[in-house]
């Protein structure tokens, strides 16, 4: 995908804006389609700046959010999207559930069925997991996160971050830096940004640099100062140590000094280049704290804000078939 032109932002006549049942990726989603959630998004973000943060649409419905990997950001952004928006929700963490004594993965989703969700949000280890869920339960299915699979959700955070600071996503210069390889995140960003327009570059030591990566339509630097070169998003990754098998970086101290985001080396991106990082951050190791709590440079705290309006919008939009809102059903 390469130009603007060739990816309107706005629905084709006679398109189903969001013809989707589950979000389990950005894969597979129309140009228009990201747009829309992003567009239905900012409305949300006006709502949370009110005093009073309540809409009654999801009212009577129950979500149930079932992550069987850790969270902050994902997995309270979602329940307070799910509780501004009226619903019952219900948080399933794995730690505490039956998984623990031998439950598999399609006997806990044939449970939580039972139970009759309208929607269900899931994390979980292994990519693929999601989808998995989507094709056994009767509920829309949300991905919040699958292995090394999709973020999509932190993929239209961003997205709707990037639009709000820039004007536009279509001509960014955009560089995703550091864990390539094992991140989500930057799979799913690839694929929501390339498809709304940007310049996508990805900046990796060859150890975390997935093979054939330009296939995604992004050009690959393993020069950190050459990948940041007149950006305007500098988009930096979280190492992530507890999916590496081996050591693929010599040292934190190392990998700081070749691939962290200090402010010198910011210096080689455009003057006015926003830096975003998706958390949570290892500070010293993949950026420097200063540069993280930059608030002149840095949207990390912004990121965060639209991700609780992102998440209001796809539990919204994945929920209007169910509750028999006109054009859904
Ligand atoms: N960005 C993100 O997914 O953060 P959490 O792991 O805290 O949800």
């Amino acid at each position: 995908m390469s130009s603007a032109a060739s990816h309107p932002a706005a629905t084709p006549e006679g398109a189903h804006p969001f013809p989707h049942g589950h979000l389990t990726g950005i894969d597979g989603l129309q140009p228009w389609e990201i747009a829309f959630l992003l567009d239905e998004a900012e409305q949300w973000v006006a709502l949370n700046r009110a005093a009073t943060k309540h809409d009654d649409r999801l009212a009577g419905l129950t979500q149930i959010n079932a992550f069987f990997e850790n969270s902050t950001r994902t997995l309270l952004s979602f329940e307070i999207a799910g509780k501004r928006l009226g619903a019952d929700v219900v948080n399933m963490h794995a730690a505490q559930s039956s998984v623990k004594k031998g439950e598999t993965l399609l006997d806990t989703a044939i449970t939580l069925n039972a139970m009759r969700p309208d929607i269900i949000v899931m994390r979980h280890g292994s990519s693929g997991a999601v989808q998995l869920i989507a094709d056994k339960v009767d509920c829309p299915v949300l991905n919040a996160g699958d292995g090394w699979h999709e973020h999509p959700t932190q993929a239209l955070l961003d997205a709707l971050t990037i639009r709000r600071r820039k004007g536009a996503i279509a001509k960014q210069r955009v560089a995703i830096c550091g864990d390539i390889l094992h991140s989500r995140v930057a799979r799913s960003n690839i694929l929501a940004l390339t498809a709304l327009g940007a310049e996508v570059r990805v900046v990796a030591p060859p150890t975390l640099m997935p093979p054939a990566v330009e296939r995604l339509g992004v050009t690959a630097f393993t020069d950190f100062d050459a990948g940041l070169d007149g950006c305007d998003v500098v988009m930096m990754l979280r190492l992530q140590t507890e999916r590496m098998k081996s050591g693929l970086v010599p040292s934190a101290r190392e990998y700081f000094a070749l691939y962290g985001l200090t402010r010198e080396r910011l210096e080689k991106a455009a003057p006015d280049a926003l830096v975003m990082h998706p958390g949570p951050m290892n500070r010293g190791i993949e950026i420097a704290s200063d540069i993280a709590d930059d608030l002149d440079r840095s949207a990390i705290t912004e990121q965060v804000e639209m991700g609780v309006a992102v998440r209001m919008a796809c539990l919204d939009v994945l929920t209007r078939k169910g509750r028999g809102v006109e054009g859904w059903v």
